[in-house]
């Protein structure tokens, strides 16, 4: 791969920020944007800007709605989903879970939510909130001394009460990978569904939700290059047709007649019309059309080899550093995502200060990571642990600034010495 040429195509990774080169490892929390999703998004808005779901006929309401259709499709054929029709637009993972999770039809006899202590809060706080009300009773999946969480932990936890088992694909801390398949073959023999959490997988992975027999998959495009404010929830047909109302209003209905009381009596429609409520992201519809494009014509396999070549540097680098301590499994398991997070043994050295010195302190380069719990302060909480660092890499990260990266953290720890 012409790593210039990937470079070349990501319009901030040009930019010097006070003289200073841009390193970004922050890609789990949002990857940068290629050119060609800022121009699918200025052309929606510059040469369309109308309203799409068949509300007007003139001709660029139907270009914006051939445009949803068209990224529809696109969006099923990215996770081999089985019709565009079991694709909802959405604004991103957490929007999806929460959609996912209110509409979900609970019964008193079938209320058990199975989840696991990776989960990022986004798919976590749902069900915890229908749980609050009295819809859910949930259980955590909790990992073992060596960070492992695999089928044995969270299979004696499904039960004939269990209406869902959620999973993230991949951990956001640890780059760890969840058994999904091994989790839906289970729950389904026991009546239950899977809802798994793609959004730190699809970046740098493929997905494909029939091999794997997940019945609902969330995602969120602005980690795979597209704006902020889009994002996908994958429901199987049949399910999503018992799933309850979620958010109405106008695009949901296929009529309102006035009933027997002089009241409207909506008549939703049944697919995914009936969860995209209101004018939808048609300018991120078109950046999401556009980040799949380039996903898809780079190549997975070319995406995770760079990103999984810097990621195992940087493992093997902070390995030999004994001041730190870097977070999951030590080997084993399934294939880790690129995503490294460390944190310092010294509880005097605070992450946020590690931040802010690759921000201001390096001569040449600002080298952006995240510090924090990540959204998953319950995984740090039963860990005991603070903030940690993370890095996360995508396509056009390079062995050079992994390099940069360690020499930044090595200076740190030397001048925390003195
Ligand atoms: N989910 C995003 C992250 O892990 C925000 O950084």
């Amino acid at each position: 791969m012409d790593i210039k040429k990937i470079r070349d195509q990501f319009p901030a990774l040009s930019r010097r920020v006070e003289g200073k080169r841009l390193i970004y490892f922050d890609n789990a929390c949002s990857v940068l944007k290629p050119g060609r999703v800022v121009r699918a998004v200025s052309g929606y808005l510059s040469a369309n800007g109308a309203c799409a779901g068949g509300r007007s006929g003139h001709a660029l309401s139907a270009a914006a709605e051939e445009l949803c259709h068209e990224v529809r499709r696109k969006a099923a054929a990215f996770i081999n989903a089985a019709s565009p029709s079991e694709i909802i637009f959405t604004s991103n993972t957490t929007h999806a879970v929460n959609l996912a999770a209110s509409s979900f039809p609970f019964s008193r006899s079938r209320d058990g939510v199975v989840f696991t202590a990776f989960e990022h809060h986004s798919t976590m706080l749902p069900f915890i909130e229908e749980m609050k009300k009295g819809n859910a009773s949930v259980q955590m999946a909790l990992p073992g001394g060596n960070w492992e969480l695999g089928a044995d932990r969270i299979l004696p936890l499904i039960s004939r009460r269990t209406a869902l088992v959620a999973l993230p694909l991949c951990s956001n801390v640890t780059g760890q990978s969840f058994p999904a398949a091994e989790v839906a073959r289970a729950a389904h023999a026991r009546g239950a569904v899977v809802l798994a959490d793609a959004a730190q997988q699809l970046s740098t992975r493929p997905v494909d939700v029939r091999a794997l027999g997940v019945d609902m998959l969330a995602f969120s495009g602005h980690k795979i290059g597209a704006p902020p404010g889009i994002g996908v929830l994958y429901c199987r047909k049949d399910l999503m047709k018992r799933l309850k109302n979620f958010s109405v209003g106008g695009g949901t209905v296929s009529g309102v007649p006035l009933g027997r009381s002089g009241l409207p009596e909506p008549e939703y429609f049944s697919d995914y019309r009936r969860f995209e409520a209101g004018i939808q992201n048609y300018a991120g519809i078109a950046g999401l059309g556009a980040a799949m494009d380039f996903i898809s014509e780079t190549g997975y396999g070319a995406i995770e080899e760079r990103a999984q070549g810097a990621a195992a540097l940087c493992r093997e680098e902070l390995a030999g550093i004994g001041e730190v301590q870097v977070l999951g499994p030590a080997g084993g398991g399934l294939r880790p995502a690129p995503i490294v997070s460390f944190v310092f043994r010294n509880k005097r050295l605070l992450a946020q200060d590690f931040s802010i010195y690759l921000n201001n302190e390096l001569p040449r380069h600002l080298v952006c990571v995240r510090c924090g719990s990540h959204c998953a302060i319950p995984l740090h909480r039963l860990r005991g642990l603070g903030q940690s660092v993370r890095l996360s890499f995508f396509v056009y990260n390079t062995e050079n600034e992994v390099r940069v990266f360690i020499g930044a953290l090595k200076s740190f720890l030397r001048s925390a010495r003195r």
